[in-house]
């Protein structure tokens, strides 16, 4: 038996591996974090490197290379040849190396510059309830101006729309193939940032035509992504309120991570919008880390809702059969519920 390992008659062996595990989890992801603002996975892009070289092109002090690089290999990032050079693992070379376009290390960026610092407030936003980002001790007056808090400056917007590009890219791909899009043409994706989950649609289906609809101030980082993705033509951006701006008329509203960053009435508002913008026939998706409906299982998403604690002034993260309900209490029938990637789920209702 370990010196960590203890056993008495009435209880199964226990350790504290998983306990410290998590305590230190801190370790592994700053580890991860770093390494993507450094540029490793990119740098490595080329074939493998030795670790004076890789070190020297990244500016890494010689100091802390050897145990960096190798803590990498440790952690399942990075793999180390017999010759002692460093290369990408399948998943790093494929989705942490910024030249490509299945790249998602922006959301990796923005849990480094942002949510890494805001989340040490967490015992703080745990006892007063109140976010722990950008906003935090805003006056009650100014906090309709939470996104542009947030979005202070044209890198920090920049770094934020890319993040969500980074976590809603594998869902879309999904969902491309799992809603009956052909029964469609038009597209309306309420909260869109760059555009990443109607792209991922539309690339997968030629015959849609889609709008991306978000703040006015978003409009040229979405164009920038949209057109690099050879969209411009079928993807165009409105920009606007959600809350106070008619939307778009469309055949089928995505509403993608957007109602977890507002308290019950806001979810029910834009869900009661999303219904009027869609004709008979037409449906409503949304999609976010649903919490599972018994509240013990999905992890993420229930961390997902303590980040909208951190975030916002009243979100949180639901199960599908909340969102179900709220679906349809705005109207919407045949609602259902399907998983898609990772901790995202969808709701789908129809406006009959
Ligand atoms: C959490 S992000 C979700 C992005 C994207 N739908 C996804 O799933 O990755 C929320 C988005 O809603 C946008 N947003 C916030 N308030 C809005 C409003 N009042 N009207 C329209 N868009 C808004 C933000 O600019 C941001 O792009």
């Amino acid at each position: 038996m370990s010196a960590t390992t203890v056993r008495n008659a009435t209880q199964p062996t226990l350790s504290p591996d998983r306990i410290l595990q998590t305590g230190f989890g801190f370790w592994a992801a700053k580890a991860l974090l770093s390494a993507t603002e450094l540029g490793v996975f990119s740098e490595l892009a080329g074939g493998p490197l030795e670790g004076h070289v890789l070190a020297s092109r990244l500016g890494v002090h010689r100091r802390s290379a050897h145990d960096f690089f190798d803590s990498l290999v440790a952690l399942k990032f990075l793999l180390r040849d017999e010759l002692g050079r460093y290369s990408n693992t399948p998943e790093t070379s494929q989705f942490l190396d910024q030249g490509k376009p299945s790249y998602i290390g922006g959301i990796l960026e923005m849990a480094n510059v942002r949510l890494f610092e805001h989340w040490n407030g967490l015992t703080e936003a745990l006892r007063t309830g109140r976010p722990q980002n950008e906003t935090k001790g805003l006056e009650p007056t100014e906090r309709d101006e939470h996104f542009k808090t947030i979005y202070g400056t044209p890198e920090r917007l920049k770094c934020f729309l890319r993040a969500m590009t980074g976590i809603s890219m594998g869902t879309g791909r999904v969902m491309a193939e799992k809603f009956a899009w052909p029964k469609h043409k038009t597209v309306l994706d309420v909260g869109t940032a760059e555009g990443g989950l109607p792209v991922q649609i539309l690339l997968a289906h030629q015959h849609l035509r889609g709008v991306g609809f978000d703040l006015p101030e978003v409009k040229p980082v979405f164009d920038e992504y949209v057109s690099r993705m050879k969209l411009s033509d079928r993807l165009a951006f409105v920009g606007g309120d959600a809350f106070k701006d008619d939307l778009p008329e469309a055949d089928v509203v995505v509403l993608g991570h957007m109602l977890h960053g507002w308290g019950a009435a806001g979810k029910r508002a834009l869900l009661e919008r999303a219904y009027r913008a869609l004709p008979r026939g037409g449906a409503c998706i949304v999609y976010d880390a649903m919490i599972d409906d018994d509240r013990r299982d999905n992890a993420f998403g229930l961390l997902m809702s303590l980040n909208m604690l951190i975030e916002t002034e009243e979100g949180f993260d639901y199960t599908p059969a909340q969102c179900r309900q709220w679906l349809a209490d705005a109207g919407f029938r045949e609602v259902r519920t399907e998983h898609l990637a990772g901790p995202d789920t969808m709701c789908v209702g129809v406006k009959l």
